[in-house]
């Protein structure tokens, strides 16, 4: 069997251009060598999301966008991370494993109690235990199937190395039952500017969706902010962000035209962003009509999560029983 690299998105906000570049891309690159594992991860949501209408909603959206972005259902398991009763489960064991000052200083955790502090408040004033154990329900989303490797971008490279300590500290104590995985951090690619150029994040408003209508998706582009520099200016190509996102789209000659543009003058940003604008259509020209129709094909989507969960936990089940049999409790 091959191994198998695994990884979760969290249905939290609309798929964009940064997601796609530095996770949705990467992981789905991986199924060559592995059997892919990939799931939706609305446990973790739950954390900061408690709108019923639009969890159900985001989930749909993001599993469309795997399906639409080439995840193939009969290569790769994709599942619902709820759909696996298991993970309560071996979340609790897990977390009799995990040091709490590992959490403590985990980064979400930390950021909220260091925001609370330099407000005056109570350091975990409007923190839920949810949000404390996000790592160790993420090491059980791991630990369940004994995944060998996991993509994910550089802003979780924390929660893989808990993942490993929590691991270590399993296997220590019963000997060698959970696997210990590698992460496959995407550096490279982590630093997609969004429109504001700050990293593209949905909690900077500043993303460009990839299955947003025509019109919205053409306006948000325009949106990009540069610099006053008139067209005839010459301009530093490197520090701007609109040449950065041309740098993902544009083929490699189309994007050296540019870049001389920039340098001896020539380059107008309105005329760049509607290029950059057709450039992006294109590309996901045939994901975007195969998410309309997802979208349209709902039980298709429940349908394909739920058969999925049963691979996945064909997978789990075995090593939560060992789990259990060497703590004792089988
Ligand atoms: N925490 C990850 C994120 O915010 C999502 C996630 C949940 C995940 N469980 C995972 C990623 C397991 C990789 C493996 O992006």
């Amino acid at each position: 069997m091959k191994p198998i690299a695994l990884t979760g998105i969290k249905p939290t906000g609309k798929p964009h251009i940064g997601n796609y570049l530095g996770m949705y891309r990467p992981a789905l690159s991986l199924m060559e060598n592995y059997l892919g594992m990939y799931f939706v991860a609305d446990y973790h949501a739950l954390t900061s999301m408690h709108d019923s209408a639009a969890m159900r909603e985001l989930v749909y959206e993001v599993a469309a966008s795997w399906l639409a972005l080439g995840l193939d259902p009969d290569e790769a398991i994709f599942f619902r991370q709820s759909d696996i009763v298991e993970i309560p489960e071996f979340t609790w064991i897990l977390s009799c494993f995990t040091s709490k000052g590992l959490l403590n200083r985990a980064h979400a955790y930390k950021a909220a109690v260091d925001e609370n502090l330099a407000l005056g408040h109570d350091p975990d004033e409007g923190v839920n235990a949810g949000l404390f154990f996000y790592p160790v329900l993420m090491a059980a989303d791991i630990l369940l199937y004994g995944s060998d490797v996991v993509p994910v971008g550089l802003d979780q490279k924390q929660h893989i190395e808990i993942t490993r300590d929590i691991a270590g500290a399993f296997n220590r104590t019963y000997g060698d039952i959970l696997k210990v995985p590698e992460g496959i951090i995407q550096e490279s690619v982590m630093k997609v500017p969004g429109i504001d150029g700050r990293k593209m994040s949905k909690s900077y408003d500043n993303t460009i969706p990839i299955f947003a209508p025509e019109k919205k998706l053409r306006k948000q582009i325009m949106r990009i902010v540069t610099d006053s520099k008139r067209p005839e200016d010459p301009k530093d190509p490197e520090g701007d962000n609109l040449f950065a996102l041309l740098r993902f789209f544009a083929n490699p000659e189309r994007l050296e035209e540019i870049r001389q543009l920039y340098l001896q003058g020539g380059a107008a940003y309105g005329t760049l962003k509607k290029e950059l604008a057709e450039m992006i259509l294109a590309h996901f020209a045939d994901a975007r009509e195969k998410f309309e129709d997802l979208m349209n094909n709902k039980n298709y989507i429940d349908d394909v999560l739920l058969d999925g969960a049963e691979k996945a936990r064909q997978i789990g089940r075995p090593y939560l029983d060992a789990v259990r049999k060497a703590m004792g409790i089988d």
